[in-house]
This record gives structure tokens, C-alpha cells and sequence, in this order.
């Protein structure tokens, strides 16, 4: 086998194992979620990972080459950091235990975005234009996976910066794409909140 085409092989083979891992593990982690947007953004990414599972499988097919996973060492040791953070968060309040699970999926978001794009590219490089479009697609799903969890930590870390700051507000005001609900009402008590979060922020 060519040297391309061999190195593609072994990315992937890293890749189907890293998959299968996190389809385990995903449901521990939408489990683990308190917020609900994290829960479904967490329930979502396990059906899409599902997916990435099968299209790997049609990658090997296009290549025509065994479906084989090879351990992937780097994916075992962020499954078992994830379960640390589920664990600790049992301790915590609830929005740190929420932002330390973000903090871990995104890890393993950027891990998969790394894997994807290299191997995209080394199914372009050789001609497996077919292969290289699957290949792009799921890359396309880990990228919006990774913005989607960066949209719901926003609202979560202004609204534990709120809390830092002894400031009451009410979680159902953190809502959608990241903003909050009560913006336009302008209340008085979330606008002084805001202020004392940036003051407690620029004195950090
Ligand atoms: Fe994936
Ligand atoms: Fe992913």
C-alpha cells in the first residue's frame, strides 16, 4: 500500500476507535448536564457521533479496506478526564459542574476537528475525493458541535460571574443563542448585576 493511503488508514482506524469511545460516553455526560440546552446539545452530538461511526465504516468501504479500530490513547485518556469531571461536578454547584463538562467535551471537539481535517486532507492529496467529502461533512458536525457548546457557555459564565458577584438573577433568564431573555426589559437589578460582574472581573 502507498504511503498516503496507508498513513489514511491508520487516522482513521485511530478515528474509529476514538468514535466508539464516545459513544459510550456521551450519554454519561448528557446524564451529568444540568443545564437542558446542554443536555440536548450533549443527546444531539451522540446521534450525530453515531453517525461519524457508520460514515468511517463507508470510509473504510471506499477504500476498500477492513473497518479496523487501532486504540486511540489520546481519546481513552479525555473519555477518562471526562468521567473525572462528571464525578467532581457531584461536588459542585451546579453552573462550575456544567462549564467543567463543556470544558472536557471541547477538548475532545478539537481532538476529533485536528483528526478530521488531517485526514481530509490526505484523502484529497491521493484522490479519494468521495472519501475526503465524508470525511469533510463530519468535520463540518464537530465544528458546530464545538461552537454550539462555546454559544451555551456563554450565558453560564456571565451567569456564574453574576453569581461571584453576589448579584440574584434568575437562571431562567440565560437562554437563547447565548443571550439572555430579559435583555430588552432592561430591569434596573439586572443592569446593576452586570456591572458588579465587571467590576468583580476587572478586579480579578
Ligand atoms: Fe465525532
Ligand atoms: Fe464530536
Amino acid at each position: 500500500m502507498q504511503q498516503l493511503k496507508e498513513l489514511l488508514v491508520e487516522q482513521l482506524q485511530d478515528l474509529l476507535h476514538a468514535e466508539t469511545q464516545l459513544t459510550g460516553a456521551l450519554p454519561k455526560m448528557a446524564e451529568a448536564a444540568h443545564h437542558p440546552k446542554l443536555k440536548e446539545a450533549f443527546q444531539k452530538h451522540l446521534v450525530q457521533t453515531e453517525g461519524h461511526v457508520e460514515r468511517l465504516q463507508s470510509a473504510f468501504g471506499l477504500l476498500g479496506e477492513k473497518p479496523k479500530p487501532k486504540p486511540c490513547k489520546a481519546m481513552m485518556g479525555l473519555v477518562e478526564e471526562g468521567e473525572e469531571t462528571i464525578e467532581e461536578g457531584r461536588e459542585k454547584e451546579p453552573l462550575a459542574a456544567d462549564l467543567a463538562l463543556i470544558a472536557a467535551a471541547q477538548r475532545v471537539e478539537h481532538y476529533e476537528i485536528s483528526a478530521y481535517g488531517t485526514a481530509k486532507c490526505l484523502a484529497r492529496q491521493i484522490g479519494e475525493l468521495d472519501c475526503a467529502r465524508l470525511l469533510t461533512h463530519t468535520l463540518g458536525e464537530e465544528e458546530s458541535a464545538d461552537f454550539l457548546l462555546s454559544a451555551i457557555s456563554e450565558p453560564l459564565i456571565q451567569q456564574a460571574s453574576l453569581d461571584d458577584a453576589g448579584a440574584t438573577v434568575n437562571l431562567e433568564t440565560v437562554g437563547e443563542n447565548g443571550r439572555k431573555k430579559s435583555a430588552g426589559n432592561g430591569t434596573k437589578s439586572t443592569a446593576k448585576a452586570g456591572k458588579k460582574s465587571e467590576e468583580a472581573v476587572s478586579r480579578r
